[in-house]
């Protein structure tokens, strides 16, 4: 589902189960010896499909380790992104001549639990998300709140590798179109301790729900470069992949069928 919502520069790899085959280095280990389980599965199965997309880019990988922030430290002249829900795990990675910067995330097609939507957006945001909701039946297989928290950890996943500095909730203001894409107007208001001169102004991303999952992804365009909206993944008339026809949203399951929402929970991280 994922390489739907990314550019063919960007090669990616997913899993909707935790394979056995799915093995680690030492190092890599290591990070994750004292992790409970379902940790530890995550993590593998991460670092699973991240080994895969590399070697679609032809990279042998030595581990993926664990940088800065919780942010993978990928081989020399590879940028990248890993996501991990219950029941789904994904890798995209780049070659950095093609893309400066990934940000991927996947959540359970669930509404926030109550008292989330309020601390991760602003008002603007909530008003248009009750637009979306509104706007008709199929709208409503979509947990819009859930997207939008979604965007925003693409977003700092996405953000963090340029810039190397925390980004908060509220410090960007996301707009979620129902053709599959989205737009984020960044407005950092802490003192940037970023080696980077000119952070990132904005991003455009792309957004898929299917199989009970909501997929959001930002690939900010090697040439574009940071400070510029970034559109190869999320640019208004680029081709969705066949997941959405634009100006008519669809949700479909994995193997392109209609398909309801289902019931699952997850509690975002705010906190810095
Ligand atoms: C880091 C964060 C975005 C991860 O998202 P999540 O939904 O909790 O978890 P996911 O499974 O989707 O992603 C986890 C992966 O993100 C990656 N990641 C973690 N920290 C990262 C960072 N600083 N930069 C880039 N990627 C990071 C890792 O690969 C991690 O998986 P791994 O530990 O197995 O390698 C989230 O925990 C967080 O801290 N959010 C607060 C910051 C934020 O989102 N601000 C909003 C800005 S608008």
């Amino acid at each position: 589902m994922i390489e739907q919502i990314l550019p063919a520069t960007v090669a990616c790899a997913e899993a909707f189960t935790d394979p056995p085959s799915g093995a680690l280095f030492p190092q890599e280990a290591a990070i994750v010896a004292r992790a409970v389980e379902k940790r530890r599965r995550e993590f593998t199965t991460g670092r699973h499909c991240a080994r895969i997309a590399l070697g679609k880019l032809g990279v042998t990988s030595g581990p993926v380790l664990v940088g800065e922030r919780g942010a993978p430290r990928w081989p020399p002249g590879i940028v990248g992104s890993i996501t991990h829900c219950d029941g789904y795990r994904a890798a995209a990675v780049a070659r950095v001549g093609d893309m400066a910067a990934i940000g991927l995330d996947a959540e359970p097609n669930d509404p926030l639990p109550r008292g989330v939507l309020d601390v991760v957006s602003h008002a603007a945001e909530r008003a248009r998300l009750a637009v979306l909701a509104a706007a008709g039946p199929t709208p409503r297989l979509v947990a819009w709140d859930r997207l939008l928290f979604s965007a925003k950890e693409s977003v700092y996943k996405a953000w963090f590798p340029l810039t190397g500095r925390w980004l908060g909730f509220k410090e960007a203001d996301v707009t979620i179109e129902p053709d599959g894409t989205f737009t984020v107007r960044l407005l950092p208001t802490a003192p940037s301790a970023s080696p980077s001169p000119s952070p990132p102004t904005s991003f455009a991303g792309r957004w898929l729900v299917g199989g009970g999952l909501v997929l959001t992804a930002i690939a900010v365009a090697a040439a574009t470069g940071p400070g510029a909206l970034a559109g190869a993944a999320g640019a208004p008339g680029a081709d969705a992949g066949g997941g959405f026809a634009r100006g008519d949203v669809q949700v479909r399951d994995r193997h392109g069928h209609a398909e309801r929402p289902r019931a699952r929970c997850g509690r975002p991280r705010t906190g810095q």
